[in-house]
């Protein structure tokens, strides 16, 4: 995955790195300086990314003078768990998602230094826009801005490039040479959930504030099946689990199977098991989706965070499991990127990640402007 660049490149560092998808959608950008805590992230990291000084421990713990030379940009895919509408949300008050302010602490230390950023990009899940009653996202925005950064955040779903449905936040501030930005906010990632918390901001947080303007992607020409592996290489479910699983289509699920069934053509969906209360009963579903995307790849913690596969010929269908290699390729990783060799390690490293292309787009619209000049200094 070596990333071959000039040697005036813009430089990047990466925070909260996991397995460097951040760093391989910053196409022509050095990564100078990545951490993360998790040791089976660093190793998948370090293997996949070699020319890069990496050091692995807490944020927290990072001083400034572990933290090479300067910086175009800090990028920070800080953790979601205490943000995420599907958890407990203790915010970024929270236990994993407030390491959030080990990562500010070390900006603001750099800064002092003379070698604060001109560009940093939060990313995070959309649930950062209502926690603490929108008290995070202010203060995320608040502390981007400091130093003189104007500040603007956008929600991209990741499914305008790639066959996977992952709307996620990246709020991105930037001083020095602006990127374009509107007057007002446009679709599709000024969303209406990102309007409202723009408009729940304090004055103080606004006076910074940049809508700014990121083209959308022409349409999409991947789907589902086009990141699948061949049939021969993958383990279905046998028959019994097959049918099991098959039996939790709700009664609207199972018509959608019958249609895609009747139409006698090879179909594939992908789907996940999902708790539903169901007239006051908790009842257990498989909910498929034909329309050419997987569901929001997650961290495995238990069955139902795995996604499931589907393929239908007819009257025959068959189940299993998505593979790494298909999240991997769901992410917009290429197929050189080298995998932990544990299944479970693999689609954790995936569904923690950060979608390749959304990160090429940004670096593209909003980062590049600029960007190389000061580092190289
Ligand atoms: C949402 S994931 C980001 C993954 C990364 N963007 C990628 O594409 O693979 C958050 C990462 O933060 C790391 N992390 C969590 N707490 C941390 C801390 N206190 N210091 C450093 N890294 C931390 C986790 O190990 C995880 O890899």
């Amino acid at each position: 995955m070596t990333n071959h660049v000039a040697d005036n490149a813009p430089v990047a560092w990466e925070f909260f790195a996991g397995g460097g998808l951040a760093g391989l959608g910053l196409h022509g950008w050095r990564v100078g300086f990545a951490n993360d805590l998790d040791p089976a992230k660093s190793r998948a990291f370090r293997s996949n990314h070699p020319d890069v000084p990496f050091h692995e421990g807490d944020v927290s713990a990072l001083m400034p003078r572990d933290v090479p030379g300067r910086a175009d940009l800090a990028w920070a895919s800080s953790p979601c768990q205490d943000l995420s509408l599907a958890g407990a949300r203790g915010g970024l008050a929270g236990r994993r998602s407030g390491a959030f302010w080990g990562f500010t602490d070390l900006m603001r230390a750099l800064e002092a230094e003379g070698r604060g950023p001109d560009r940093i990009v939060v990313e995070n899940v959309c649930g950062l826009l209502t926690s603490g009653g929108g008290a995070d996202f202010a203060a995320v925005c608040a502390a981007l801005a400091e130093g003189g950064r104007r500040v603007g955040a956008l929600e991209i779903d990741a499914a305008h490039w790639l066959p996977q449905s992952r709307p996620r936040l990246f709020v991105v501030g930037v001083r020095g040479v602006a990127p374009p930005e509107v007057a007002e906010p446009v679709a599709p990632f000024h969303s209406s959930r990102l309007i409202a918390a723009h408009d729940r901001l304090p004055d103080a947080v606004k006076a910074n504030w940049a809508w700014w303007a990121l083209a959308a992607p022409p349409r999409r020409n991947l789907d589902l099946s086009g990141v699948l592996e061949p049939d021969d290489r993958v383990d279905w479910f046998p028959s019994d689990r097959t049918a099991a699983a098959l039996a939790l289509l709700s009664p609207l699920h199972r018509r959608r199977l019958e249609a895609e069934r009747a139409s006698g053509a090879r179909r594939v969906a992908a789907g996940y098991r999902r708790v539903r209360i169901e007239e006051g009963v908790r009842t257990q579903r498989l909910e498929l989706r034909f329309d050419g995307l997987a569901g929001c790849l997650r961290t495995p913690a238990g069955g139902s965070s795995r996604q499931i596969v589907a393929v239908v010929e007819g009257d025959r269908t068959r189940l299993r499991w998505l593979t790494p290699v298909e999240a991997a390729r769901l992410m917009g990783v290429p197929d050189g990127y080298r995998l932990p060799a544990s299944a479970s390690a693999g689609l954790k490293l995936m569904g923690d990640a950060v979608a390749v292309p959304v990160v090429r787009a940004l670096a593209e619209g909003l980062l590049r402007p600029g960007a190389g000049r000061r580092a190289a200094a």
